[in-house]
């Protein structure tokens, strides 16, 4: 991909990589090949714990580069010191990032070389958290998390899924080195869309602002036991919540059932069906902006059994169903609460634009961003989606890119929108 097409916007780029103490960190040896296939120097940092998970031989086999371990080595002093380390580098990236380390950022902790770095640096930082998801979600870490998204560090990950400790699942997987190669690029090459770069716009610049999100599917109970529901993972919604939290909104996430960690300092409200999603809204209201990505059911079973169905009585049961309501269209139609700005999705297999044109007058909402989520594109559930912004004015078409970075531009379009009365995108 690189290859042929002369030099890619980060050929040449150099990232310092800290790899910190956890058993992600095996993964960051693919991370290298990956950035090398990139054409991407990657300077290797390890920490103490990093080296009782992978040696710095094997990194440094595959970087083409010795792996600097020690703050105190007067060699590696001598050499390249933690202030050359940082400077020379385009981009600092943790991974994984554990809940020590991340508690050492939050903290300005520079006791080795990797924090003394990274406490050093005026470069953009992007860390990948890998660690047990109880940790994940401890108060501690929430904190933690707010505070390095309050500095404008980039964050990627964690996925939700089983974790090297038998029988522990939930958020806390390091992202995949392929996720975190493609975030990297996507920084390296636009530098803007990382909120620690120099933003368009500013951090804070939505403080004192509430922005309204719904997010994930909706579950449509059968009976007890069975529902409706759909693909959507929530991903999306997730990283909108998240970026208009790091830009200083107060942030109402109203969420179906999905597997993903609350964003940090975003209040998170959990629904299953639509009609509680409805009514989240509702009592979140009134908000200066909300954007709507949830997958909302269109339909629920008219009359759900409250008791399991039995096989075998009166033949296959056929379900008889009605309509949800919509609670873009809702929102969007009720004047006298309607937030200044009312974002909604267009997910759509076929006639893209043609069909989220036309959902935006039928919703009456001021901004659709449409998305293709035909099978083939991987969108629904995926880490990455192409997306048209549609206005009044016209269609904007943004270049694939991974879901955090489209939140990013997303939100920084309506931080425009809010504070700078700009009319359109
Ligand atoms: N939406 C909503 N409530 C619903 C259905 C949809 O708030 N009951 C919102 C979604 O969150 C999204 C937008 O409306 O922002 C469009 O959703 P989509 O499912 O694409 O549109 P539908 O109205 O369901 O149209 P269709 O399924 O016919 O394409």
């Amino acid at each position: 991909m690189h290859s042929n097409s002369g030099p890619s916007p980060v050929t040449d780029k150099t990232i310092l990589l800290i790899i910190g103490g956890g058993i992600a960190a095996y993964k960051c040896l693919d991370l290298i090949r990956r950035l090398r296939e990139r054409k991407i120097r990657t300077r290797v940092v390890m920490t103490a714990a990093a080296q009782r998970f992978i040696t710095p031989l094997s990194a440094g086999a595959i970087s083409g580069e010795r792996v600097l371990t020690d703050l105190f080595n007067l060699d590696d002093e001598r050499e390249i010191g933690h202030i050359r380390l940082s400077r020379e580098a385009d981009l600092i990236v943790v991974a994984p990032a554990t809940a020590d380390l991340i508690a050492k950022m939050a903290g300005g902790h520079a006791d080795d070389l990797a924090t003394a770095v990274l406490l050093a640096t005026d470069k953009p930082v992007l860390i990948a958290p890998a660690m047990n998801p109880r940790m994940w979600l401890h108060p501690a870490t929430r904190r933690n998390v707010a505070m390095l998204q309050a500095d404008g560090i980039a964050i990627i990950g964690p996925n939700s899924g089983e974790m090297a400790e038998r029988g522990e699942a939930g958020p806390g997987r390091m992202a995949e080195p392929l996720e975190i190669a493609a975030r990297i690029e996507a920084m390296l090459a636009n530098p803007t869309l990382d909120p620690a770069a120099t933003a368009p716009t500013p951090r804070g610049s939505l403080s004192g602002r509430h922005v309204l999100v719904t997010a994930g599917p909706t579950h449509e109970p059968i009976d007890p036991v069975r529902y409706i529901a759909n693909r959507s993972s929530g991903r999306q919604g997730y990283a909108i919540a998240a970026a208009a939290a790091q830009l200083g909104a107060r942030v109402t996430l109203v969420s179906g059932p999905v597997e993903l960690a609350d964003p940090a300092g975003v209040k998170v409200v959990r629904v299953q069906t639509a009609a509680e999603m409805l009514a989240a809204v509702d009592i979140a209201l009134p908000a200066d902006a909300a954007v709507f990505a949830a997958a909302v059911a269109d339909w629920r079973v008219a009359d759900a059994a409250t008791e399991k169905i039995k096989k075998g009585k009166g033949g296959t049961p056929s379900l008889s169903l009605i309509e949800n309501p919509d609670i873009l269209k809702t929102v969007a139609r009720r004047a006298e609460i309607r937030p200044a700005l009312v974002v909604g999705f267009a997910a759509e297999t076929e006639r893209v634009l043609e069909h989220a044109r036309a959902k935006r007058k039928s919703k009456g909402c001021d901004w659709i961003v449409a998305n293709d989520v035909s099978p083939q594109t991987g969108i629904m559930g995926g880490t990455r989606n192409t997306v048209h912004v549609i206005t009044a004015d016209g269609v904007e078409s943004w270049p694939e890119m991974a879901k955090d970075a489209v939140a990013e531009k997303l939100v920084a379009r309506i931080a425009e929108h809010l504070v700078l009365g700009q009319a359109d995108v």
